[in-house]
């Protein structure tokens, strides 16, 4: 038989988890995890490229974020968790990797490009950083970082969200030069792999759920929050009463329904009621939080178990890092062979 197929695919420690994380990339994550030979990155050594002057954001979250992945049901006997600023492999990876990739290249990522956009519009119009050649460099080539931290553990499949399918791109771009220069079979080309419903709006209707839109329902909310969050939740902003016709497409109650809740007679149901004005927002309000809260319930029974023992969390990340780093070193010695350098020890 041939050997398991591998899977590297990780988050950025700023925040908790959410619903958009969980349908875009933790979903698919979780499936595979039997079949798939699975690396899960804590990138740290990414967030910074944001947040270098709150370090501190990293390190409060690196252990919340293994909560969340321990909540969905991401096995530690399966999968192997790993956190990027303990693999210095990915980083001498990473110097490589600058030399395959022009500054043009690197400034047309659009999800760099949208990001670049996002910074100036909260900072009122302007450039962010003073003047627009400003940009840290750090910021610039962290998906050519991504790259490495895809390739540095070989992997064939990379699940994500949608927003993350230009840094793919990037990853197969480098990995075709350095394989035409230093020798095909130098690295493993990685696939993305999307989740199958598409990007999850914000509660408030915007078009995706993301924490500096504060638009989130968060994995680890209790189900008081939940139903605080869904009973404010954007609808149809023209039915102004029950009574009158409501659309249901695009409407994020409904796309949060058709993501969470199991019973698809009941959905349909609504739709139909809602779209002849034959039903209140508050029904169908009150049936999406009994659904999201027992999705969400299996996960805040896994949370306790491991919440009131995150010294044993932390050692457990501990030991699969260093598990880890026999492939990285692998992967490294690889490259390094092909490029005509020594190997490391
Ligand atoms: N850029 C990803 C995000 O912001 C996080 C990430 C870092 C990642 N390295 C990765 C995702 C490697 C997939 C593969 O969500």
């Amino acid at each position: 038989m041939s050997p398991k197929k591998s899977i590297l695919t990780g988050d950025r420690p700023t925040g908790p988890l959410h619903l958009g994380h969980y349908v875009g990339s933790l979903a698919n994550r979780v499936r595979l995890q039997e079949e798939y030979k699975t690396f899960i990155l804590i990138a740290d050594i990414q967030a910074l490229t944001d947040n270098f002057d709150h370090p501190e954001i990293l390190k409060e979250n690196t252990l919340q974020v293994m909560l969340d992945y321990l909540a969905i049901g991401l096995d530690p006997e399966r999968v192997t968790f790993v956190l990027q600023s303990l693999v210095p492999e990915i980083h001498e990876l990473a110097v490589h990797y600058l030399n395959m990739v022009t500054l043009a290249r690197a400034f047309r990522n659009p999800t760099v490009k949208a990001e670049i956009q996002e910074k100036r519009e909260r900072n009122g119009g302007s450039s962010i950083f003073g003047a627009d050649m400003d940009i840290p460099l750090g910021f610039l080539i962290y998906p050519i970082h991504q790259a490495a931290d895809i390739t540095a553990f070989d992997a064939d499949l990379v699940p994500v969200g949608e927003d993350q399918l230009p840094m793919i791109e990037q990853t197969r771009e480098i990995v075709r030069k350095i394989n035409n220069l230093y020798g095909e079979g130098t690295l493993k080309e990685p696939e993305p792999m999307v989740g199958s419903f598409g990007r999850l709006p914000g509660t408030d209707g915007k078009a995706k759920m993301s924490k500096s839109l504060g638009n989130c329902i968060y994995l680890k909310d209790s189900a008081k929050e939940v139903e605080t969050k869904v009973r404010g939740m954007f609808t149809d902003p023209k039915r102004i009463r029950a009574d009158i016709p409501g659309t249901v497409e695009g409407n994020p109650v409904f796309i949060y329904h058709d993501a969470f809740n199991p019973n698809t007679e009941e959905i349909e149901d609504f739709k139909r009621r809602y779209r002849e004005g034959k039903v209140g927002d508050v029904e169908v309000k009150k049936s999406l939080m009994r659904a999201i809260n027992a999705f969400l319930e299996p996960m805040r029974e896994r949370r306790a178990r491991w919440e009131g023992r995150l010294d044993d969390v932390e050692a457990l990340l501990m030991e699969h890092t260093a598990r880890a780093r026999q492939t990285s070193r692998a992967v490294l010695n690889r490259v390094r062979g092909a490029m005509g350098l020594k190997a490391l020890k």
